[in-house]
């Protein structure tokens, strides 16, 4: 729960300055910094050659964590076997410590972008895991303590949640997932261990599946840290049970994350599209933020011009939260806006003014307007006030008043205790008086 709460006080104030909830002014915060204040981490995937100039200094300013969309994979890496080439992997690994970012590392073993020598290798099984756990092993060893998650097995499932029959799979059955897991734990005990899939966003049969294997591979003691949910999701698309989706795999002891986030639209793009896209993209933020175990959210490519989805989905695209030319586009206000801080309860407070409306001999009308000077709304108020002369309440409305004495108490109705920072509430009174009708000297309000 306290990670929910804003810890930064400079976030705080622009919350608290700005329109609307302050949303206004806390949207020029930085996402990496609005995340962090929230307890996600808000990341995303780049191009390692790409970061230079203007697109090196938007990832670097406004994501705190950064995933190589393609250079940690085995046909980087491993292009010839055992021998490694780090360059691009290295490049946005140092590139992301240069800029206090985490790193999602992406990805150890999955059936795509293999190298030739392993997609169309003939192999025993023995053998298979034997390259397999050498080059996990040989990779989470190179990044020791500098990468902070890793998805170790990327797209492990069929679309009806049984098991691919990627060269893996077919040749080893589901036990490659755990030797993965295992090596990569050894390799680096702190990095935390994700298994990473796509279409498993919202319920249906292949998260069931991945929820079936998750629970299997707990139980045999597999070091699952996270599950990994892509989220490669189609405008006006989000699952209604992302979040409860979230929140099961959750509850199975693992944190889980938003890795791969893009929502395509067909082209062109039109203000109304865009419209509906920053409202999917707040969806999805609010969905992390709801539970707990949500580590945070990744965006697959920050801007238009750097996303997978026009190659791969011809007509389709504009996918990501900033355009081509780098300016955020609605879907950037609308995660912004998800991530604006929320103000802790602040300290309670108010005051009561009294005033005497109209009066006649023996009798008068007065009213009693208590304000909210808190920064949290009133549950309920309480007004006390002294009689100097011996007046004596007759009639109330919109309070319940007693007297004892001298001393008058009046406290809220059902209908009025609720007061919003700021806003007020009023009650009214008829009383008698005899010789003189000096008000009280003070008034009490808690
Ligand atoms: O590097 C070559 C370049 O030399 C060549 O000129 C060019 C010609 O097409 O291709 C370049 O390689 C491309 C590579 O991205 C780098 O841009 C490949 O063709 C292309 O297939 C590859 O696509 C990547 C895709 O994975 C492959 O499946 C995307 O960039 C990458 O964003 C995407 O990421 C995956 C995640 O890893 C897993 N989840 C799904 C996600 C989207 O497909």
């Amino acid at each position: 729960m306290l990670r929910r709460l804003i810890t930064t006080t400079a976030l705080l104030a622009a919350a608290l300055t700005g329109a609307a909830g302050g949303t206004a002014a806390a949207a020029d915060a930085p996402l990496r910094d609005l995340a962090e204040a929230r307890g996600i981490h808000l990341g995303t995937a780049v191009t390692g050659g790409k970061l230079t100039g203007a697109y090196a200094d938007t990832a670097a300013a406004q994501f705190g964590s950064l995933t190589p969309g393609n250079e940690m994979k085995w046909g980087s890496v491993e292009p010839v076997r055992g021998q490694y080439s780090w360059t691009g992997a290295d490049r946005i690994v140092d590139f992301a410590e240069a800029h206090g970012q985490r790193v999602r590392g992406h990805t150890l073993v999955w059936h795509s972008q293999l190298p030739s020598w392993v997609s169309g290798g003939t192999w025993t099984p023995d053998a298979l895991r034997a390259v397999m756990t050498d080059h996990v092993t040989t990779q989470v060893t190179r990044y020791k303590g500098r990468v902070h998650q890793w998805d170790v097995v990327n797209e492990p499932l069929n679309e009806d949640g049984t098991l691919r029959q990627s060269v893996f799979g077919a040749t080893l059955g589901e036990s490659y997932i755990a030797d993965a897991f295992r090596a990569a734990r050894a390799a680096d005990p702190a990095a935390k261990l994700y298994l990473n899939d796509y279409s498993t966003d919202g319920v249906g049969a292949k998260s069931d599946g991945m929820y079936a294997l998750v629970r299997r591979l707990l139980a045999q003691g597999v070091p699952v840290d996270g599950v990994g949910f892509q989220a490669h999701l189609i405008l006006g698309q989000v699952p209604a049970s992302l979040e409860a989706n979230l929140r099961r795999f959750a509850d199975l002891g693992v944190d889980v994350a938003v890795t791969e986030l893009d929502i395509r639209m067909t082209l062109p793009a039109t203000a109304e599209k865009l419209d509906r896209q920053k409202a999917d993209y707040a969806a999805v933020t609010r969905a992390c933020l709801a539970v707990t175990r949500c580590a945070g959210i990744t965006v697959w490519g920050f801007t238009d011009s750097d996303s997978w989805i026009p190659d791969f989905f011809p007509g389709q695209g504009a996918a990501t939260p900033y355009d081509e030319q780098l300016n955020p586009k609605p879907a950037y206000a609308g995660i912004a806006g998800a991530l604006a801080p929320v103000a802790p309860p602040g300290p309670a407070g108010c005051t009561a003014t009294y005033t005497a409306q109209s009066q006649w001999g023996g009798g008068f009308t007065g009213q009693v307007t208590v304000r909210n000077t808190g920064t949290a709304p009133l549950a309920g108020w309480t007004v006390g006030w002294e009689y100097p002369a011996g007046q004596r309440i007759t009639q109330a409305w919109n309070a319940a008043v007693t007297q004892t004495g001298t001393a008058v108490t009046a406290t809220h109705l059902p209908y009025n205790g609720t007061v919003p920072a700021g806003g007020s509430a009023t009650f009214g009174f008829n009383a008698s008086w005899t010789g003189a009708n000096p008000p009280p000297a003070a008034l009490t309000c808690s």
